[in-house]
């Protein structure tokens, strides 16, 4: 399983350029899309599932054209939209069984794959309660089984986790890395640590365009020397916050610690600390992509 995107543009009606001269190939596993809000991974992934369609470019699912195969990519494919609605009148069951027969599934094995979905998801006890009365958190994840059923293997998640406790964060992660194998899994995520621990290929969308591509330590070596760890009391943050990215902010009465990117004010006690992937996308996006865009406005001194 393999995707070939090149030269892709979207523009929508009212003239958004919701993506620019995209170009990526992704392969079998887990593929991680980072990207501030508007940035395109919506458009990019409903364009993956066949739901909107490309202004220009090219898109290749498996060597099938998404412009002219679209049916033969639709059999193939898992999709867990943004916003997911169900019909609120039935029940997890009998939507997931709805959806397993627009998939495909042969008759004889619905129940099993009803059975084995809602298992997945743990929610095998809610099976015939309506929708309409399921939480937020159990809506999300009757959203992530209907994108299961089937066994597709491509399997596109557009902010899966969110609404999601941190129990059920991991155990979705796991489930997710456990089922990777032989499939493509696209998963788009406003919470880096969603990616960090189970993707090995990630790209982040800015304004439409892809910014990075690569290996999450490849964008976490670019943010070496440039995390700190620093002590300081309320007068002070603001000279920090206005220089420098901050990160988190504990509060160590009367002081605050912060974390903080970017490069060091003299006069100030920074100790340096080791990045993360989150310190990493956030140095990415302040220094690269915002001076990217300067430059592009003609602001840089
Ligand atoms: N149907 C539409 N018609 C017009 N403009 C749209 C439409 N859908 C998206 N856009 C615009 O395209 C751009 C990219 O939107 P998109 O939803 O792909 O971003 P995103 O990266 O998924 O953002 P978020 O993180 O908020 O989900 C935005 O400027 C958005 O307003
Ligand atoms: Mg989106």
């Amino acid at each position: 399983m393999s995707i070939q995107i090149r030269s892709l543009y979207k523009t929508y009606t009212g003239g958004v350029h919701a993506l620019q001269n995209v170009d990526l190939d992704i392969a079998t596993g887990m593929f991680g899309l980072l990207g501030p809000n508007g940035a395109g991974k919506s458009t990019l992934m409903k364009i993956l599932a066949t739901l909107e369609t490309p202004s220009s470019g090219e898109v290749f699912v498996n060597g099938a054209d998404i412009r002219t195969q679209r049916q033969q990519i639709r059999s193939s494919l898992g999709y867990l939209p943004q916003f997911f609605g169900v019909y609120p009148q039935l029940t997890g069951a009998e939507l997931l069984s709805y959806i397993a027969k627009l998939n495909g599934v042969p008759r004889r094995n619905l129940r099993e794959a009803v059975h084995e979905n809602l298992a997945h998801v743990g929610l095998l006890e809610a099976r015939d309660r309506k929708a309409k009365t399921y939480s937020g958190g159990m809506m999300r994840r009757l959203g992530i089984a209907q994108a299961l059923i089937g066994n597709p293997r491509l399997l596109i998640v557009d902010e899966p986790t969110t609404g999601l406790d941190p129990e059920e964060r991991i155990r979705f992660r796991n489930l997710l890395t456990a089922i990777s194998r032989n499939k493509v899994i696209i998963l788009s995520t406003h919470i880096v640590g969603d990616i960090s621990s189970t993707c090995e290929d990630i790209a982040i969308l800015a304004k439409g365009q892809v910014a990075f591509r690569g290996h999450p330590a490849a964008l976490i070596a670019q943010a070496a020397g440039k995390v700190w760890q620093v002590l300081c009391d309320e007068a002070e943050f603001p000279n920090i916050a206005g220089r420098m990215q901050v990160i988190s902010t504990i509060p160590k009465p009367p002081n605050l610690l912060l974390r903080v990117v970017g490069d060091p004010i003299p006069g100030y006690d920074m100790q340096s600390m080791p990045p993360n992937l989150e310190d990493a996308y956030m140095h990415f996006m302040g220094s690269v992509v915002g001076q990217r865009v300067e430059e592009e406005n003609g602001v840089v001194e």
